[in-house]
């Protein structure tokens, strides 16, 4: 058993109530702010899924949305973009500050809240007037309004800001405790944020020098290829972006809240350390369908992809046996009495790893989007969207519901309005989202494109076309219908218990303890000189090597690349085609 009061889950003592109650009040704003992206987006999503399904619900939500491009690009937008940046940027802000027992920097906070949140109006404003169904990738030559360039931009740019606080907030408590190892949420939180911030160079670039200027009129055509280029270097690592933070709960939380420890401490800093590394060099595993670059590099990039799949995979087992001991010092025996020993009446904990059991079909899927022959067959069909949302559709969003179960009573002081409901949302939601994936990746091996207004094709147009695909499709719609159920149910939970929870005291943060790392130390703990921690850590420990190491691995992988294609720049003018 683990002392609840030996975990740090407040704030210093020297800070003053006032500013405790502002970094709440903070964090309590981009958990709104996101989750209410989120309503909007699996809204929508539901719509889609009936599409594939046959039923074209567009006409009837005119003038709401005009064509089913125009829900996909908000769809897209909101829930890969709006959704995941405040969230986590709100996470991995507040979860360091509790952990070190520093404040964060509230008028930087403010102001990372404050970019992103004009950003986000500016865009929403620009998907609203239907200028700019561009979807999420926003590939020229397609030609969006203005304000949806200079809103992602600034949605980037925002995303990025937690950079400095997280790095100011080191800085501090390192002050108090030197040569001491980062400890674990922090350090994870970091290499998270740094990845982060290199990639965003990619899609900066783009809009930047690219298509801000070329909205405005400034510059006449753009580069596709070039464009693609640097919108993928950002691109693929934003799938780290939105899978990192849900591995600090699993790897920071989880094991504590189903009563154990985590079972390794430094597999969870080489995780993090190698997903840094590998994430930026590989964006251009997007790119297999495209012309320009050689087969060589080609098959480089697969190698390197099926490198990204390790630190997934020793994810997997940590956790796996993280669960496995507190599943046995909880008394389960056997081969699966453990896993049935988990607190599962716990909707955060059933939440979680109801989520990484989704993650084994994103994993497999992705393994087959990687490889460069497999993914001549399910390139742009079904089979993509049915691979991500088994994992950000499921990793991360029940991940960051997981969170919010938690984070409404220690944030608020209230509590869920209703645990069952709690729990029935993330049990629909994974159900729902399995049986919906299922479709969608045996659906795209029929050949049924994706980002397709399928359902306004003329009757036996469509079942000429996809007929064959009937049963998967009708998977399709089954299971997002189910999602609906299960984004409403969680919706009902998380406001509700905003606006009406029952007040009780607010439970702490539940940081984990682990086997064989450093033991974790606010800033105002004992001394710790004695603190064991191997070469290794102590290597992994400094976060600007590993900076180095993946900005030259990644000149490496992209100069050979970009450089014929800004030899042989195409000059695309603008197209609007709605
Ligand atoms: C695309 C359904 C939730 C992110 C799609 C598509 C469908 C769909 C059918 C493919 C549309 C097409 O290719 O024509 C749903 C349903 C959801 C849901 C039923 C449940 C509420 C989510 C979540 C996320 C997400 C939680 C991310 C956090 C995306 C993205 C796309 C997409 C980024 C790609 C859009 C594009 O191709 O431009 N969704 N989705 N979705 N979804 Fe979801
Ligand atoms: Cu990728």
């Amino acid at each position: 058993e683990i002392a609840a009061d030996t975990l740090p889950s407040t704030l210093p003592r020297s800070e003053s109530d006032r500013a405790a109650a502002s970094t709440c009040r903070l964090m309590l704003a981009f958990l709104i702010t996101g989750f209410s992206a989120l309503l909007i987006g699996a809204t929508i999503g539901p719509l889609q899924a009936l599409n594939y399904g046959g039923v074209d619900a567009y006409p009837a939500l005119r003038p709401l949305l005009q064509s089913y491009y125009q829900g996909l690009t908000i769809h897209g937008v909101m829930n890969g973009y709006v959704f995941t940046f405040f969230v986590t940027c709100g996470l991995l802000v507040y979860l360091p500050a509790r952990e070190l027992g520093v404040a964060p920097n509230l008028t930087m906070w403010r102001t990372c809240f404050a970019v992103m949140a004009v950003g986000a109006l500016c865009v929403i404003y620009a998907m609203a007037d239907n200028s700019s169904s561009v979807l999420w990738t926003f590939y020229p030559p397609l030609k969006g309004s203005p304000f949806f360039y200079f809103g992602i931009t600034l949605l980037a740019l925002g995303s990025t800001m937690p950079l400095p606080i997280l790095l100011k907030m080191r800085a501090t408590w390192r002050r108090h405790r030197p040569g001491e190892i980062t400890p674990l949420v922090t350090y994870m939180s970091l290499t998270t944020m740094l990845m982060w911030g290199l990639a965003g160079v990619g899609v900066m670039a783009e809009l930047v020098l690219q298509l801000d200027p070329w909205s405005l009129g400034l510059i006449g055509t753009v580069d596709p290829i070039i464009n693609r280029t640097l919108f993928w270097l950002t691109g693929h690592p934003i799938v780290y972006f939105w899978l990192m933070p849900a591995y600090v709960s699993w790897y920071g939380l989880l094991s504590r809240q189903v009563g154990g420890k985590l079972i390794s401490d430094p597999m969870a800093r080489i995780t993090f350390a190698l997903l840094m590394i590998f994430a930026l060099p590989v964006g251009t595993h997007h790119q297999f369908s495209d012309p320009g670059f050689s087969s060589i590099w080609r098959g480089i990039l697969v190698v390197l992809t099926m490198s990204v799949a390790t630190p997934s995979l020793v994810t997997a087992f940590t956790i796996g046996l993280s669960l496995e001991y507190a599943g046995r010092l909880r008394g389960g025996k056997g081969w699966f009495g453990w896993f049935r020993a988990l607190p599962w009446g716990d909707p955060s904990v059933a939440a979680q790893i109801l989520a990484a059991i989704t993650f084994i079909l994103g994993g497999a899927t992705g393994i087959v989007n990687g490889s460069w022959q497999l993914n001549a067959i399910v390139h742009n069909t079904t089979f993509i969207p049915g691979h991500f949302h088994v994992t950000v559709g499921s990793v991360t969003a029940m991940t960051f519901m997981a969170i919010s179960f938690w984070m409404v009573p220690h944030l608020t002081g209230r509590q869920l309005i209703s645990r069952r409901l709690a729990l029935f949302s993330v049990w629909t939601w994974f159900v729902g989202m399995t049986i919906f994936a299922i479709g969608m990746t045996w659906a795209g091996l029929y050949g049924v494109p994706r980002r397709a207004w399928v359902s306004a094709l003329p009757h036996d147009t469509y079942h000429a076309l996809y007929g064959a695909a009937s049963v998967p499709l009708a998977l399709v719609a089954a299971g997002g219908v189910l999602l609906w159920v299960a984004s409403y149910a969680f919706f009902a939970v998380f406001f509700g218990s905003i606006l009406f929870g029952r007040r009780a005291a607010p439970p702490p943060v539940p940081f984990a303890q682990s086997f064989g790392g450093p033991a974790s130390s606010t800033i105002d703990s004992p001394p710790n000189p004695a603190q064991s921690a191997s070469p290794l850590i102590r290597a992994l420990d400094h976060v600007w090597l590993l900076t180095g190491i993946t900005v030259l691995a990644t000149l490496a992988a992209y100069i050979p690349i970009l450089w014929p294609f800004l030899h042989h720049v195409t000059r695309a003018p603008g197209w609007i085609l709605w």
